[in-house]
């Protein structure tokens, strides 16, 4: 079974095909990427109209890229998925309305992906896959969230963030810092040349038992230090001052991961989105788990950002178990805020 994944609900016009053959993990034959981030960058951040906009112009010419490389015909695939949330309304329907129509033309179905079950799922198309069960730490752009994940649908919310999410809090801290967007490389990259102890910033929900975060009190630290800082030549202390944030970021993600693995008594653990790019947060997952007889699986360094592989990958998933029921016309919506715990098995279109 060929599934055909387009990926539009941010930044990132992305593409892939993926084969499964029963339970087995699907493998993925061919990807295409295209990333705005130059476009959005003289604005600071995302502009929705030009996200949508740009996904139009690519989402065709990435397609037949894909194609061409896996050296597959249109008539090969079987279903194509889409990201049907959460994220930009209008970046989404673009994705949507595309594999929709493409999915009636070739009279195949479509299926709708949850775009954080595809980040989830990613390290599964890896050379050294986990297995079921395991604790997740989802940690994008928008959410930063431990989950018990028993299987394929079925997952335990155990932490969430109250405010800002990790990807936020290090986007925001590297805005503040005078950095470019998007904010967490660039933060990282900084940070490099700084002392992560120059700085005491706060670590809030910490001394709580609950698993949940909160970044907003860390944002707020981080102004206040930023300020002082301006004009003057401070390059130390702005690489001080990046060190010190990562570190504060990094180390509440990895001490509340730990507390979910002894509270959940897993020992896996998967590390997805675009915040389990960064490589301290890497090296500290890594150390922490050798010491507690624990594995952590990351995705490919590639797949750790939005891409279409997950989705592609999320909709065989789901195929393979009978989660994703068929049915019998191709309307199609979106869903910019989708909670990941209530998706129910998602409905497939066919003709
Ligand atoms: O998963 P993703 O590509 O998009 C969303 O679904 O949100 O995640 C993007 C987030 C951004 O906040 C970006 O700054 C952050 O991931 N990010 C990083 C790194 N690479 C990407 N944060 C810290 N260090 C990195 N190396
Ligand atoms: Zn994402």
């Amino acid at each position: 079974m060929r599934v055909l994944g387009i990926e539009t609900s941010c930044d990132e016009t992305g593409i892939a095909l993926v084969e499964g053959e029963g339970r087995a993990t699907p493998r993925l034959l061919a990807q295409a990427l295209h990333s705005q981030v130059e476009m959005h960058a003289d604005y600071g951040g995302v502009v929705p109209e030009l996200a949508s906009r740009d996904h139009i112009r690519r989402v065709l010419p990435l397609t037949r890229e894909v194609l061409h490389a896996a050296g597959a015909g249109l008539d090969s695939i079987d279903v194509v998925a889409y990201t049907r949330g959460p994220g930009l309304a209008g970046a989404l329907l673009v994705g949507a309305g595309v594999a929709s129509s493409l999915a009636a033309a070739l009279g195949k179905p479509a299926l709708g992906v949850h775009h954080l079950e595809g980040h989830l799922l990613s390290p599964f198309l890896s050379a050294d896959p986990p297995e079921f069960p395991f604790v997740a730490l989802l940690v994008s752009g928008g959410h930063t969230q431990l989950l018990e994940v028993r299987d394929v649908g079925a997952y335990t919310l155990l932490g969430d963030t109250i405010d800002d999410a990790a990807g936020e809090a290090f986007d925001k801290s590297a805005k503040l810092l005078g950095l470019g967007y998007p904010g967490g490389p660039a933060l990282a990259r900084l940070a490099e040349f700084g002392d992560a102890e120059a700085y005491a910033l706060p670590r809030p929900l910490l001394q709580r038992d609950s698993l949940d975060f909160s970044f907003a009190g860390l944002k707020t630290a981080v102004r206040t230090h930023a300020l002082k800082l301006e004009g003057a030549n401070c390059e130390q202390p702005r690489a001080d001052l990046a060190a010190s944030t990562q570190e504060a970021i990094v180390d509440v993600l990895v001490r509340k991961t730990m507390s979910a693995m002894e509270h959940t008594g897993l020992h896996r653990l998967v590390v997805a989105g675009g915040v389990g790019a960064n490589a301290l947060l890497r090296a500290r997952l890594r150390s922490e788990c050798a010491t507690r007889q624990s594995r952590v699986y990351f995705p490919e360094l590639a797949l750790c950002t939005d891409n279409g592989a997950m989705i592609a990958l999320a909709a065989a998933m789901r195929l393979s178990r009978g989660i994703a029921a068929l049915s019998s016309d191709y309307a199609f919506d979106v869903l910019p805020r989708w909670p990941l715990t209530v998706i129910a098995p998602l409905v497939a279109k066919a003709g």
